[in-house]
């Protein structure tokens, strides 16, 4: 099995979904773990920002940090924006990384925005607070070609949600066969 990796905007509910997963995995007595961007970023990657370098570089050290957990044997959840196609084919090339989407619109997002970063995007440019390279805003997200799998999250609830993406992980896992709750 290699890496589960979430890719999409800020605020779609990669970090939910992949503890979500999580805690379903656990109940089948599967070793797994979660490296989440945002808390990444407040430790092994809090020297870098959100230029495009610095996002390469932090899925970089994602991507290592996952890698070194995953070789032994333990299952690997990785959830971060990760805009970069050419990033997410090259993934899935050195780590058979499975690509999940988590796609929303952005006018939920922006209606979410748990951590008002869309309406600091959206600020007049001159203003203070202004973030001027939010993704999906005014910063690149490139949409995934080939995804293995696209969870919206738009109108459908966390369970929901949850629910599809441990079907298709258990489904890899072959989990059905030893179910025993
Ligand atoms: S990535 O682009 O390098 O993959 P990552 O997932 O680690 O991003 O971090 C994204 C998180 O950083 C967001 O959920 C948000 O909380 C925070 N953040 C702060 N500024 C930005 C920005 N300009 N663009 C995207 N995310 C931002």
């Amino acid at each position: 099995m290699g890496m589960i990796f979430m890719t999409g905007l800020s605020g779609a509910g990669k970090t939910t979904l992949a503890d979500g997963l999580k805690t379903k995995l656990k109940t089948f007595g599967v070793a797994v773990e979660v490296f989440d961007g945002d808390l990444f970023r407040k430790t092994v990657s809090k020297d870098l920002g959100y230029s495009a370098t610095d996002r390469r570089e932090n899925i970089r050290r994602l991507a290592k940090a996952a890698h070194e957990k995953l070789v032994t044997g333990t299952i690997v959840i990785v959830a971060a924006i990760n805009p970069f196609e050419d990033l997410r084919v090259q993934l899935r090339e050195q780590y058979n990384a499975k690509i999940i989407w988590v796609s929303c619109t952005l006018s939920v997002l922006m209606a979410r925005d748990p951590k008002g970063l869309y309406r600091r995007a959206l600020l007049q440019d001159d203003h203070p607070e202004k973030i001027k390279n939010l993704t999906g805003i005014n910063d690149p997200y490139e949409i995934p070609v080939n995804p293995d799998l696209i969870i919206n999250t738009s109108n459908v609830a966390k369970e929901k949600s949850i629910e599809q993406l441990f079907d298709y992980v258990a489904g890899i896992l072959n989990l059905g066969h030893t179910k025993f709750i």
